[in-house]
């Protein structure tokens, strides 16, 4: 009897640890059944996917989705919408709602409001705190949790360690990859004055490069000395690299979007909309960036969407909050360097897929390959569109790349076989599930 299954992607060009060709997906009880040519089957529904390449999904593990506390900027259901409608297939969101994600109760509470709620799959990075560094082992092991998540610089809400004891004593407990917001404290402290009222260009100068040199240090050398697996987030500077490069033992780094694609040039246009911490700098640092993801110093890409809406980021600097939106600008900026020559699709790949389940130890999603997860991010290279404010799912309802003319689309997101996005309209709305990982199975079972 022949074969049957509940999807079948037909006829697209397939990007995964086989190379790159045309290939047909099975699709059976949300996970991959087969590919190959697949001729004499049938199936519930197929798509035609000639023209098209079909990715793993893309997997976001830098998000801030503001539930609860801070829902007037985003929700789990707004800031998942934005996700699918820019290809995005699996997030980790952050822990600097209002109350913080720090304990069990608060991430059991994120993942009642998130489950079949938000429109992909997700998991949650704990807070980590003076508080409940002895307990850290425990909360990294719960259902859901990414990891540990530490603000060594303060940001957006009250979560901070900033000394090295504080750094040190989580990391001891920490058995998982734990991921860090990596600016000196002391050093922000200190310079405060070199912010100018008015001036958000004085943004990269009150914090600093050394602000981040100085902090990453200190952050590499106590996981060094305890042992301890670290993921440096957002890399913003240049020199940085041979610091992380000297700890790939036990360091990985991500990088995001804006650092690759804005600098502070763009402060003349963008205004306040430009302020994130770290900064956007120097064009000088952004193409060193681009040789840090070439040398495979930098090991992923996360969007660290952090909407706010624009009322507030209208106040005049510094009153103005840090972070611009980016889970749904991911895979078209991203996709248009890759037109631009300046990454290969397979690079891509490996940063918002493979690279994420190998650092984080994702169970089932990140390739795609018989038994994993039916996760999806379809794209038309060759397709020209202009990014706009007007498309975004967020809350915020805006881009820092508003008018941004791109080459490459995604235009359709499957999370688990099911159909969220395609050319541009949520599809089956819900139906997200925690992400699996493979240190903690018996937790998310
Ligand atoms: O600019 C930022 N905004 N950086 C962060 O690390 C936090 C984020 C936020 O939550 O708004």
């Amino acid at each position: 009897m022949a074969d049957t299954f509940d999807l079948l992607l037909l006829n697209g060009t397939v990007v995964n640890q086989d190379g790159v060709g045309t290939r047909n997906i099975g699709i059976r009880s949300g996970r991959i059944a087969a590919i190959g040519a697949l001729a004499g089957v049938s199936a519930g529904e197929t798509i035609d996917c000639a023209g098209l390449h079909v990715l793993p999904g893309v997997i976001d593990t830098q998000v801030h989705f503001r539930e609860p506390g801070l829902d007037h900027k985003e929700d789990l259901e707004s800031g998942s919408r934005a996700a699918v409608l820019g290809g995005v297939t699996g997030v980790f969101e952050m822990p600097n709602t209002n109350p913080l994600t720090t304990s069990e109760a608060t991430l059991a509470d994120k993942v009642r409001r998130a489950t079949r709620r938000m429109h992909c799959d997700f998991a949650f990075w704990v807070g980590g705190t003076r508080e409940n560094a002895h307990e850290v082992a425990e909360l990294e092991r719960l259902p859901a949790a990414a990891g540990i998540k530490v603000f060594m610089g303060s940001s957006t809400g009250s979560l901070l360690v900033e000394d090295d004891e504080g750094v040190r004593a989580i990391l001891r407990n920490t058995r998982r990859r734990a991921a860090f917001h990596s600016e000196d404290e002391f050093r922000l402290r200190a310079r405060l004055d070199e912010r100018r009222p008015g001036d958000p260009t004085s943004h990269h100068v009150w914090r600093d490069v050394e602000a981040a040199v100085s902090s990453t240090s200190r952050l590499l050398r106590i996981a060094k000395e305890t042992g301890a697996r670290i993921h440096v987030l957002h890399i913003s500077t240049r020199d940085e690299l041979p610091l992380l490069a000297a700890a790939k033992d036990y360091a990985s780094a991500e990088v995001t979007p804006h650092h690759l694609t804005l600098s502070s040039d763009d402060y003349a246009r963008l205004g306040t909309l430009l302020q994130m911490n770290p900064p956007v700098r120097e064009t000088f640092h952004r193409d060193g960036l681009w040789e840090g993801l070439a040398s495979g110093i930098l090991d992923i890409l996360g969007s660290d969407h952090a909407p706010h809406t624009l009322e507030e980021k209208a106040k005049s600097y510094p009153q103005s909050p840090s972070g611009m939106t980016g889970v749904q600008t991911l895979v078209p900026v991203m996709l248009d360097h890759v037109a631009n020559g300046r990454l290969s699709l397979e690079r891509f790949v490996d940063m918002t897929s493979a690279g994420p389940a190998r650092l984080f130890g994702i169970a089932g999603k990140g390739r795609i390959a018989v038994g994993y997860d039916a996760d999806f991010t379809v794209v038309d290279l060759k397709r020209r569109e202009t990014i706009k404010n007007e498309q975004a799912g967020s809350k915020a309802g805006w881009t820092p790349h508003h008018e941004r003319k791109v080459t490459g689309w995604p235009v359709g997101t499957i999370v688990r076989g099911n159909m969220r996005m395609w050319e541009g309209e949520l599809a089956a709305a819900g139906g997200g599930q925690p992400i699996r990982f493979s240190e903690t199975l018996g937790a998310s079972a």
